[in-house]
């Protein structure tokens, strides 16, 4: 196409028409209100913080409802993630609500966030295997992808540990953070500023991204960026009601006096209300979804062996990309058969010289007996004919013995007749 037919055809898609009349297209907003609303919504929230630290009360003070709770022990082996699913009902709008604990966090000798981080990716994996189903059903899956991290700080005063730095560091690239004070009652008004600011230069100082309020939305902007500058928000949690002046309200009553849950000059409370439910849900939501979702995509898929273009930068379909994966591995399919082939005959070889060696070695035993034996035969030969030489000689001395007996005794006999004739004459 010559550069003026391009550029011609570019002014024609930006040509401006003017409508006779009332078309009715401007009622796409409302079209696309009302299939949200009938599809309902589904918000993932994973509560991160150690044992006791208040995450159940915020929760449900949060909701203004009691989920289930159930303590967790500090002797959990390993952090386990504990997810909790609820449907809400707000006026038409159906919110599938989950809640993820990572019991037992905070409890481990070793800082173990691994398992959290294990289990935000295979969210992200089981989306990823429904997204690359050949028959999808994305219309009415459940999406389990953690849409935001609360992140509860002790209230130390002092600074944020090396767990909590390790792990949020760990989780920045896959979930949207947003650290919370707990327990801000705890905590002097003073000590709690100090705190805030020595938190938020921590986690600048160690790279770590927590999730800004949005602020390129001109409703929202201003209050957004305001907000953004009271982060990380101080949160005191309760669901017990309290007298205050004529009217109930959600607090902590100790001896002293009474710390409202929902009055900004006792704590941030209602910030963290406004900024996590009633303004940004969606953009935590929609975060998820195009910044920490597609890098786990864009990831996997690239592990995978898919790419987008070739090496000239030209694009590559996915067609060319399965047959490229096809060749890899039938190459390496025949390069493992061969090694095993080479394995097998090294193998046989080897067997066949350790059999030859053992032959020879038993030969040579053989042999060695043999010539014992042999030896040993002689040896006894010998003894035999020894023996055999000492018989004759002493039948030979028997005989000799016997035969002087015999003389002996005739002459004897004959002596006593020689001495009767002797003496008749
Ligand atoms: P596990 O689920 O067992 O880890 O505990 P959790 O973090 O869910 O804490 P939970 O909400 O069960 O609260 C533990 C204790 O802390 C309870 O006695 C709460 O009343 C108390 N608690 C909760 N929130 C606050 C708070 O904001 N300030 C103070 N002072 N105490 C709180
Ligand atoms: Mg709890």
């Amino acid at each position: 196409m010559a550069a003026t037919d391009l550029e011609r055809f570019s002014n024609e898609e930006k040509r401006n028409l003017s409508l006779g009349g009332h078309v009715g297209f401007d009622s796409l907003p409302d079209q696309l209100v009302s299939k949200s609303v009938t599809q309902g919504f589904s918000f993932n929230i994973l509560c991160v913080g150690e044992t006791g630290i208040g995450k159940s009360t915020l929760m449900n003070t949060l909701f203004n409802t009691t989920f289930e709770t159930e303590e967790a022990s500090h002797y959990e082996s390993t952090v386990r993630l504990r997810p909790r699913t609820y449907d809400l009902q707000e006026s038409n709008v159906q919110l599938k609500l989950t809640i993820v604990d990572a019991v037992g966090f905070g409890d481990q000798i070793n800082k173990d966030e691994r398992p959290i981080v294990d289990y935000i990716d295979t969210q992200f994996e089981n989306y990823l295997q429904e997204e690359l189903k050949i028959r999808r059903s994305l219309f009415n899956y459940h999406d389990t992808r953690i849409h935001v991290c609360l992140y509860f700080i002790t209230p130390t005063g002092h600074s944020l540990k090396s767990l909590d730095l390790v792990t949020m560091k760990k989780l920045d690239s896959k979930v949207n953070i947003i650290p919370i004070i707990a327990k801000a009652d705890t905590i002097s008004k003073s000590e709690l500023h100090k705190f805030k600011i020595k938190i938020m230069s921590e986690l600048v100082s160690n790279g770590v991204q927590i999730y800004q309020f949005p602020t390129d939305d001109e409703a929202v902007a201003e209050i957004n960026s305001v907000m953004n500058a009271h982060l990380p928000f101080a949160v005191v949690g309760s669901t017990e009601e309290v007298k205050v002046g004529n009217k109930m309200a959600r607090a902590r009553q100790y001896p002293w006096g009474v710390v409202q849950v929902e009055n900004e000059s006792h704590c941030d409370f209602v910030k963290l209300r406004e900024m996590l439910i009633r303004v940004n849900m969606e953009d935590l939501r929609e975060q998820t979804h195009t910044r920490h979702y597609e890098l786990y995509r864009r990831c996997k898929l690239e592990e995978m062996g898919f790419k987008d273009t070739d090496p000239d930068n030209q694009p590559f379909s996915l067609q060319e990309t399965y047959e490229t994966k096809r060749k890899e591995f039938l190459c390496e399919l025949q390069r493992k058969e061969e090694e095993m082939r080479q394995m097998f005959v090294n193998k046989v070889k080897e067997t066949e010289s350790e059999l030859k060696e053992k032959e020879r070695e038993l030969h040579e035993k053989f042999e060695h007996l043999k010539r014992i034996h042999q030896e040993e035969k002689r040896k006894v030969e010998e003894k035999r004919r020894e023996l055999e030489e000492e018989m004759n000689a002493f039948n030979r001395r028997k005989v000799a013995v016997e035969t002087l007996q015999c003389q002996s005794l005739q002459a004897t006999s004959q002596q006593p007749l020689k001495k009767d004739k002797d003496k008749k004459k």
